[in-house]
């Protein structure tokens, strides 16, 4: 298959944060033929319409990195039952200029982590709401919902167990092959 650019893109800013710990085993289990980079959203400026016209470096930085990728790969918690504020500002930002969307014609999948059993079900929907209507096609199965997080780490705290590898390293196959449809 083709080599394909990726962008990751973790909902939490914490630096323990279980989401970019699931993130990183994503990128270390992946198929090589997939080039996965998570891309730092903690430094965009909070989207305002008004300084748009002439846009902060950080808003052009990020809007070339995921133009320059061919799919987008969210991992991210919930916060409140919805999504965490720092990843819907990242997704406007990158919406913006109107007609100028830089997510149009990516694809790409959405893995939310919670140590709460329902593994962050409500944010998942919600992200998938929100690009869906900026005409990402999301990958609709296998879902992941990683609850319970924290009894999946082994003991350096970074590694998954067995079971969770096999989970995640099946949701990146499945994922190279729907973003290769596109
Ligand atoms: C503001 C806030 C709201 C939260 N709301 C939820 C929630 O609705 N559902 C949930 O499963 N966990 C919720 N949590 C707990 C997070 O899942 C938990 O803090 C998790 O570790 C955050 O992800 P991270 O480890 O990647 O930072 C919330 C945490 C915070 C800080």
């Amino acid at each position: 298959m083709m080599e394909k650019k990726i962008s990751v893109l973790v909902g939490s800013l914490r630096k323990e944060s279980f989401n970019r710990k699931i993130a990183n085993e994503l990128i270390r289990l992946a198929p090589k033929t997939l080039k996965m980079e998570i891309v730092e959203i903690g430094n965009l400026p909070l989207y305002n319409e008004d300084i748009d016209t002439n846009s902060p470096k950080e808003w052009t930085d990020f809007r070339d990195k995921i133009k320059n990728s061919d799919a987008i790969l969210f991992v991210s918690p919930e916060y409140n039952r919805t999504i965490p504020g720092a990843l819907k500002n990242a997704i406007d930002v990158g919406s913006r200029p109107a007609g100028k969307s830089v997510w149009k014609g990516k694809s790409g999948a959405v893995v939310t982590v919670s140590p709460g059993a329902p593994g962050g079900l409500a944010s998942n929907h919600n992200i998938r709401q929100a690009v869906v209507f900026l005409d990402v096609p999301i990958m609709q199965q296998p879902e992941a919902y990683i609850g319970r997080v924290n009894e999946l780490l082994l003991e350096d705290g970074k590694t998954v167990n067995e079971k969770t590898e096999k989970f995640l390293t099946d949701y990146m196959l499945a994922f190279e092959k729907w973003i290769n449809h596109f």
